[in-house]
């Protein structure tokens, strides 16, 4: 039997309303959760992911607004930008677009994001946060790729989670957040011998590596669920994930497809992190 496809529109669809919602009630309060976007340089595929996240902002109802930097900026511009988006009581969230020009310092850069305004999670005080599991911002991704298998009903207590990818932005955390979930957690990557030994074991595999067609039927056991978080454009100009979707759809009991999956949730899990911040500044959490 075909396995069931994880519609991530519907799902993402269904965290956009109910911050919509919240929004609305943080409104009544005269609260109104504000997202900042810093855009370095003229990045094409930047651009697009900045203006899906001003679509969402617009969507829900949350304030937002674009510093568009030239991409020859200095490091200290950059960071006195930051620094008064720290400073500004309205503004709730912080967002540089990654990946910055060359020229600039990424590390110091997210350094300087005040954590309670990191919408992103990616300060080292909310890694840390992520880590002993009191996190209240999560890195986006991760936090989507729980949000479908809480939506889909999966358990992940008990099962065996394999991780393929030990990025700072995805597999790291996405480990920690299954295994805060009481999962049983390896990861794999790049140096790991005999890939498939490990894939045929995991009940939930999660896929961050970046290679179109890596997971192929025979590498996946029997009714596991596969979430493949990786975008990769193959040689027709198409987008696809990591896994061979058709065959392993075949082995599988829940998939996620490329597009449609994943990708979506990034942004809506975005939207709840502004609303978070929004609610921690404003002492009601
Ligand atoms: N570039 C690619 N993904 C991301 C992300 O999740 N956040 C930021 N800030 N930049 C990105």
């Amino acid at each position: 039997m075909a396995a069931k496809r994880i519609d991530g529109k519907v799902i993402s669809a269904a965290v956009l309303d109910r911050c919509a919602a919240e929004v609305a009630a943080l409104k009544e309060k005269n609260i109104e959760p504000c997202l900042a976007v810093i855009l370095v340089g003229e990045d094409p595929a930047s651009q697009v992911y900045v203006r899906n996240k001003q679509r969402a902002c617009e969507r829900i109802g949350v304030r937002s607004f674009t510093i568009q930097l030239p991409a020859d900026t200095d490091q200290q511009t950059l960071l006195d930008e930051v620094a008064k988006l720290n400073a500004d009581p309205a503004v709730h969230g912080i967002l540089c677009q990654l990946p910055l020009p060359r020229s600039l310092d990424e590390r110091q850069l997210l350094l300087a994001i005040d954590p309670k305004k990191d919408v992103d999670a990616f300060h080292p005080v909310n890694v840390g946060q992520i880590t002993i599991g009191s996190a209240k911002l999560l890195p986006c991704t991760p936090a989507g790729v729980m949000e479908m298998l809480r939506y889909e009903g999966i358990e992940v207590e008990g099962k065996h989670c394999v991780v393929l990818g030990r990025s700072n932005i995805v597999g790291k955390p996405m480990a920690l957040l299954l295994l805060q979930a009481n999962g049983t957690v390896t990861i794999c990557h790049s140096r790991t011998p005999n890939l498939a030994a490990y894939t045929r074991q995991a009940d939930i595999l999660v896929c961050a590596v970046g290679k179109e067609k890596l997971i192929t039927a025979d590498m996946v056991k029997p009714g596991a669920v596969l979430i493949d978080v990786s975008i990769n454009r193959n040689a027709e100009g198409k987008l696809c994930g990591d896994v061979d979707f058709d065959p392993v759809s075949e082995v599988a009991s829940a998939i996620t497809p490329v597009p449609g999956g994943v990708g979506p949730m990034t942004i809506a899990m975005l939207m709840q992190n502004t609303i978070t911040a929004a609610k921690q500044q404003s002492g009601l959490i």
